[in-house]
């Protein structure tokens, strides 16, 4: 039997917590009514994620102008989308529209039509909070240019584009209908920076050198574009990840004169990927073949809350895929077990490693075939983060050279992580 590996939720983006903003009390609301978007805004204000240098670029280019009627709210704590239509249900609509959560436009690359949900989300409003607290990230100064990778809605280049105003910034979508989409979207509240369609992965040449740079769509490999198409001294933010799972960290980059960048990692989240950097689930299947074949077996005692499993957002998820690079993994949730899976992406490889917890039983049977011995790997690497005291992901930052080495470091560029990979 060849086991169905696959991602514990494929494609889903999980950018944070969905939180409503709280409701205001009735006697308050009939005497002084406060807007959805006004309610939005105090919640972000008050939870920090807005700073009062956004607050009226914020007021320009409200959410729900960037919104088509169709839209798909992303329940986090479910793991769910449902549809949501401004046509038949007005006032859920807009209740949406100011909620702090993930909201689809298109699925599928648009390949897929109707209410469902399709199979994966290809673009979305992101979670305001996320969009706010980058903002505050990319530290931005009158006058700054301003090169946006992702344009989805354009609500964050409206952002952008209130503050900084329409000459300063350029926007990349790869997808004409989303596009089209934002800049009308963009034009309805008298905002027009350059909405470019084309693969963000080149940038924008022709309107560089840029200040900063801000990519909306997860990356697993950064483009030499970005990087040279930035002033040195300039930023670039990202949210970047490895294979090991779909979860990202927010990194800033700063450019240095000799076409290298470095920076930390500020924090976890995670995004829709990159169109061309997507990690092609199906192929796993076929690339266990014959299960489980020649693999050797072992035991483990390490317990899946060890290596971060089942919770989001886990520092240790993270730092294993920096030691155990080209290794996807996925979590099959059974009934009475669950399967680890670990995938070498090294073109041509082969090789996998499972392991498998049963409910009740401490011991966990590893499986390992092919000439990478990734749960070994997996190991060590958990060990070596352990020796360094467990630290959390913002110690940890990453060097992008200018032939495109990507080096991550702990505390300082000039301290290597380890690579465990064999
Ligand atoms: C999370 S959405 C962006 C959210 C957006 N900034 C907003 O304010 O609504 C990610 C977007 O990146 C786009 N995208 C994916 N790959 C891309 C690429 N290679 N170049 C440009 N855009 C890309 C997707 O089509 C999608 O619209």
């Amino acid at each position: 039997m060849v086991p169905a590996p696959g991602p514990a939720v494929p494609g889903r983006r999980r950018t944070g917590r969905r939180r409503r903003p709280p409701k205001v009390s009735r006697d308050h609301e009939t005497e002084n009514r406060t807007s959805p978007h006004a309610e939005l805004a105090r919640f972000l204000l008050d939870a920090g994620a807005l700073t009062r240098d956004w607050s009226s670029a914020f007021d320009t280019a409200p959410r729900s102008a960037f919104l088509p009627d169709l839209i798909w709210p992303f329940d986090m704590d479910a793991g769910t989308s449902r549809a949501v239509d401004r046509r038949t249900d007005p006032e859920g609509w807009e209740r949406e529209a100011y909620t702090n959560a993930p909201l689809t436009i298109q699925w599928d690359d648009g390949h897929h039509v109707g209410p469902e949900p399709g199979r994966v989300p290809t673009s979305s409003a992101s979670m305001p909070s996320v969009v706010t607290r980058m903002l505050a990230d990319l530290d931005v100064f009158p006058g700054a240019h301003v090169l946006e990778i992702g344009t989805g809605t354009g609500w964050n280049a409206g952002l952008l584009s209130a503050r900084l105003g329409d000459r300063n910034v350029v926007t990349v979508e790869v997808d004409r209908t989303v596009a089209t989409w934002a800049r009308s979207a963009l034009g309805s509240v008298g905002l027009s920076p350059d909405v470019v369609c084309r693969d963000g992965r080149f940038g924008r040449s022709e309107e560089a050198p840029y200040d900063r740079v801000i990519v909306t769509a997860g990356v697993r490999e950064f483009p030499a574009a970005w990087v040279e198409q930035t002033r040195p001294g300039g930023l670039v933010l990202a949210p970047w990840g490895t294979h090991y799972s779909g979860g990202d960290a927010l990194v800033r980059l700063t450019v240095a004169g000799d076409g290298s960048a470095h920076g930390r990692f500020l924090r976890p989240l995670e995004f829709m990927k990159l169109r061309a950097q997507r990690l092609d689930w199906n192929r796993f299947g076929r690339h266990v073949g014959e299960y489980p074949g020649d693999a050797s077996v072992s035991a483990t005692s390490v317990s899946l809350s060890d290596l971060g499993e089942g919770r989001r957002f886990q520092d240790i998820q993270f730092v294993l895929g920096l030691c155990v690079p080209r290794c996807a993994h996925v979590r099959n949730v059974g009934e009475s077990e669950t399967v680890l899976w670990f995938f070498d992406m090294t073109e041509g490889s082969r090789a996998w490693a499972s392991a498998t917890f049963t409910d009740g039983e401490s011991k966990v049977t590893v499986r390992q075939s092919g000439p990478r011995r990734l749960w070994d790997e997996v190991f060590r690497a958990l060990e070596w983060w352990r020796g360094e005291g467990a630290p959390r992901l913002d110690r940890f930052g990453l060097t992008v050279t200018p032939d495109g080495v990507h080096r991550p470091w702990l505390a300082d560029p000039a301290n290597p992580v380890p690579s465990f990979a064999g």
